[in-house]
């Protein structure tokens, strides 16, 4: 009898421990934990490693690359941190093609990884917004084929449970003729074929990945009420479809898409946002305050473990993104390479409030180049016919986006202008021998120029870093993270595979 009694108070108290430690380590009670994007067109990038402790430091407990980096898998070797792998459109055409292609592409970036570095990849996701219209058609018809294929080749390695196949898709690939969410549907020039897509997911049990940019509805049309781009209740009334109403564009567009599946016959099909963030620098609305105003809105609602008008169970969703990229494509738009919830050397923008109740902390071990800045020599003359080329020339290798209009520079004049590009363009060489040069209207100094928003960067420095075993094997030492602009399309917005970089900032210096 006795031994019963101290087995079961055993079994409660066990209980008890468990739904208190549960409780204690998630921070409220059904956060399943909060996932970003980590992207890496970056002159600089962060080193794995300490990207790696920023993540688990700031409870980021879900990643989602871009593509089997091995530097960054390895990084996510036993860090308990769930991976999301991506593999790039251009890849899709030999993974479609053969079924070898698929299975070396498994073996050598998902099976390698998981079973000798402890990577724990859960998610293979084959292409990346590959029905885009801007793309006219163009991965259209390999991009399913390349599915089936990566799932044959994962249930061949043996992954066919542990790892799930997905498809990341824009928004604009469902569409409301009337504009109310309970309308939606596919669109229509590709509906038969997401219909085979999702019905291979459903079949597979497998999710469907969608990408939501609030900040995206607000920049492309001007009469877009900016309120109901947020979270919190604003001045916008809401619109009412049937017996539902929507207060914000997030909740309208996920359930568009939750009509088209439920329509379709697919209303049980799991939905992961794959991105949705706000980008702080690069246009008038790409503010520091707008970006926490709206990430705040969305942690909440992953605290609060909010769903949708049409969907009560939230989906899981991925930040974009962790950090600037200054390498990035600025062909939809200058606040490309600023979507990052740190700025690109791991260091806080803002504060925000995370679901396990801790504020955002930044990168610790960074370092950096020396407190040094390259700017306009006091003693040149602005009519220097020289400044324009070059302050084209540092322009058109470094990133110069936060001085356009409605930017974090803007309101500097024209000296300052001409020393930002100046000391853009010396960072971005790592401060080398002869980067603050051009013809002798330039300067170095120790005192930081930085003005009001505007911050006069300092590089980090890529050289001096501890980096982990073995991340000088796939290139070397200090050049493997300064890459110049060697593949600026990955991650973000849209359009990323089109660009030709334009630089269209710098016209008004006469
Ligand atoms: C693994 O992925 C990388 C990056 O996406 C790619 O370059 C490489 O070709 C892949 N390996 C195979 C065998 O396809
Ligand atoms: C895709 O397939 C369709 C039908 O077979 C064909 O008409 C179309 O040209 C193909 N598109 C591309 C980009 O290959
Ligand atoms: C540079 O400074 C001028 C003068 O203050 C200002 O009018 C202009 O907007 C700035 N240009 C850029 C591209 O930031
Ligand atoms: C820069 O100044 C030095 C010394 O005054 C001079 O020798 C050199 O020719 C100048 N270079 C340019 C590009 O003007
Ligand atoms: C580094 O790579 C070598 C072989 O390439 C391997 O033997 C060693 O264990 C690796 N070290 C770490 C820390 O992964």
């Amino acid at each position: 009898m006795g031994s019963i009694c101290q087995q079961l108070s055993l079994f409660w108290l066990t209980i008890f421990y468990m739904l208190v430690l549960h409780t204690h380590k998630k921070g409220g009670m059904f956060v399943e934990g909060t996932g970003v994007n980590w992207g890496t067109r970056a002159s600089h990038l962060l080193p794995p490693d300490i990207t790696v402790r920023l993540l688990k430091d700031n409870g980021f407990n879900k990643v989602k690359l871009f593509e089997a980096e091995p530097y960054v898998l390895q990084a996510l070797g036993r860090s308990g941190i769930e991976v999301m792998l991506g593999i790039p459109n251009d890849y899709l055409a030999s993974l479609a093609g053969s079924v070898q292609a698929a299975e070396a592409w498994v073996m050598q970036n998902v099976s390698s990884y998981i079973s000798k570095q402890g990577v724990d990849i859960r998610y293979v996701a084959v292409g990346n917004e590959p029905f885009l219209k801007t793309y006219k058609g163009m991965f259209q018809n390999i991009t399913f084929p390349a599915m089936k294929n990566i799932q044959a080749a994962l249930i061949k390695a043996g992954l066919g449970r542990q790892v799930k196949v997905t498809v990341p898709a824009n928004a604009d690939v469902y569409e409301s003729s009337n504009g109310l969410p309970s309308n939606g549907d596919f669109r229509s020039d590709i509906r038969d074929l997401m219909i085979s897509i999702v019905r291979f997911l459903q079949e597979s049990g497998y999710p469907l990945t969608i990408n939501i940019y609030p900040f995206l509805s607000l920049n492309s049309d001007p009469n877009f009420p900016k309120e109901y781009a947020f979270f919190t209740p604003g001045s916008s009334a809401p619109i009412v479809d049937g017996a539902l109403t929507y207060s914000n564009v997030f909740d309208a567009n996920y359930d568009t898409l939750i009509s088209a599946l439920e329509k379709n016959g697919f209303g049980s099909v799991e939905v992961i946002v794959g991105e949705i963030g706000w980008p702080t620098d690069g246009d008038k609305e790409a503010t520091v305050e707008n970006a926490r105003r709206f990430n705040q809105g969305l942690l909440d609602r992953v605290s609060k473990n909010k769903g949708t008008p049409r969907r009560s169970t939230p989906p899981d969703i991925y930040f974009f993104s962790l950090l600037d990229e200054d390498v990035k494509s600025i062909l939809p738009g200058n606040f490309e390479r600023h979507w990052g919830i740190f700025y690109y050397d791991g260091s806080i923008k803002y504060d925000l409030l995370m679901p396990d109740g801790q504020k955002l902390v930044s990168a610790k071990g960074v370092r950096y180049l020396e407190k040094q800045w390259c700017v306009l020599s006091p003693t040149a003359n602005i009519a220097d016919p020289e400044i324009v080329n070059s302050v084209n020339y540092a322009c058109s290798y470094a990133d110069c986006t936060s001085l356009g209009y409605g930017s974090s520079c803007n309101m500097l004049d024209v000296r300052s202008n001409i020393s930002y590009a100046f000391n853009q363009y010396y960072q971005y060489e790592s401060q080398q021998k002869g980067s603050c040069g051009f013809s002798n209207l330039s300067v170095i100094t120790k005192t930081d120029p930085s003005a009001g928003k505007c911050r006069f960067e300092i590089m980090i420095d890529v050289g001096k870093h501890d980096l982990t075993a073995n991340v000088s094997s796939s290139a070397g030492g200090a050049t493997l993270f300064h890459r110049g602009s060697a593949n600026l399309f990955q991650g973000g917005a849209i359009w990323r595979t089109l660009a030709t970089v334009v630089f269209g900032l710098l016209l008004w210096i006469k």
